[in-house]
Parts: C-alpha cells; sequence; structure tokens
C-alpha cells in the first residue's frame, strides 16, 4: 500500500551541499516529497526527537550532533515506503552500506550519516508530525 516515511538530511550532509543530490536519489528511487523544510533543531528538540535513544552510549553525542547545523526534514510517500526507503538509504554505519545507497555516496560516519529514516509506520507519522503541521503535507 501507499504509505508514508520521514527523512531528516543531516548536519554534516547539509554542509556539504550535498541537499540536492540526496532528495534527487530519493525523486530517483520512486518516493513523492509531501512535505520539505531546512531548519535547526536546538539540542532541547533534538533530544526530544531521538528520546527513544535516552540510555544509549551515543545519545549525548548525537544530540550534540544533531543540532550542531541545519538540517533537512520531508515527509515522503511510495508504496512500502519505511522498508523500501530504508533500503534506499543502507546501513547505519556507511562501512557496510551497500553500493547505490545514500550512506554508501554520502555518509561519513555511524553518526555523521547523512540521513535518517524512520523504523517503522508508526514512528514515521510521529517524526512527521514533530516537524509539520497538517497544513504543510500535500
Ligand atoms: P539514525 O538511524 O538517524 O538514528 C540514531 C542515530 O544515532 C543514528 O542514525 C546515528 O546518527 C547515531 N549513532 C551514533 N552512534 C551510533 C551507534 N553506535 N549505533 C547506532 N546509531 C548511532
Amino acid at each position: 500500500a501507499t504509505n508514508r516515511t520521514f527523512t531528516m538530511i543531516k548536519p554534516d550532509a547539509t554542509q556539504e551541499n550535498h541537499i540536492g543530490g540526496i532528495l534527487s536519489m530519493i525523486e530517483a528511487g520512486g518516493f513523492r516529497i509531501v512535505a520539505l523544510k531546512k531548519t535547526l533543531l536546538t539540542a532541547e528538540r533534538a533530544g526530544e526527537f531521538y528520546a527513544v535513544h535516552k540510555e544509549r552510549p551515543f545519545y549525548g553525542d548525537l544530540v550534540k550532533y544533531m543540532s550542531s547545523g541545519p538540517i533537512v526534514a520531508a515527509i515522503l510517500e511510495k508504496d512500502n515506503a519505511v522498508a523500501d526507503f530504508r533500503t534506499l538509504i543502507g546501513a547505519t554505519n556507511p562501512a557496510q552500506a551497500e553500493e547505490g545507497t545514500i550512506r554508501k555516496k554520502y555518509a561519513k560516519s555511524i553518526e555523521a550519516n547523512a540521513v535518517h529514516g524512520s523504523d517503522s509506520d508508526e514512528n514515521a507519522q510521529i517524526e512527521g508530525n514533530f516537524f509539520f503541521g497538517a497544513n504543510e503535507q500535500f
């Protein structure tokens, strides 16, 4: 079924002028952009977004990194969106990302890994609504 996922282009990728390259790969992959914005997360907002990782050893660094520069948030639509988008972005650790994936091309490290992708339909909805009101989703 056609459904939605949520993505962020992370600070390392926006800093290095990869917004257009990444959005091109997303559209070429068959995803339709439902909502899109460039914004800066405060440490507090980044901490809230990644609250599920609060107990992980990398949480503090992750919050610092995700608030270190602007990100691009987007809601995407496609058949089987969540799973297909995770295939398109590749493994969290770019050293393990497959050829042809966004992280293989653009990620610098396991933390600065260029893009986020939701891990479930439920989280896609929560994460999309974290950034976009109903009047910003088309
Ligand atoms: P993402 O899939 O967006 O969600 C959690 C993020 O934490 C992950 O991408 C990375 O940016 C970051 N991270 C940093 N270190 C790790 C790690 N060891 N394992 C998983 N994620 C990590």
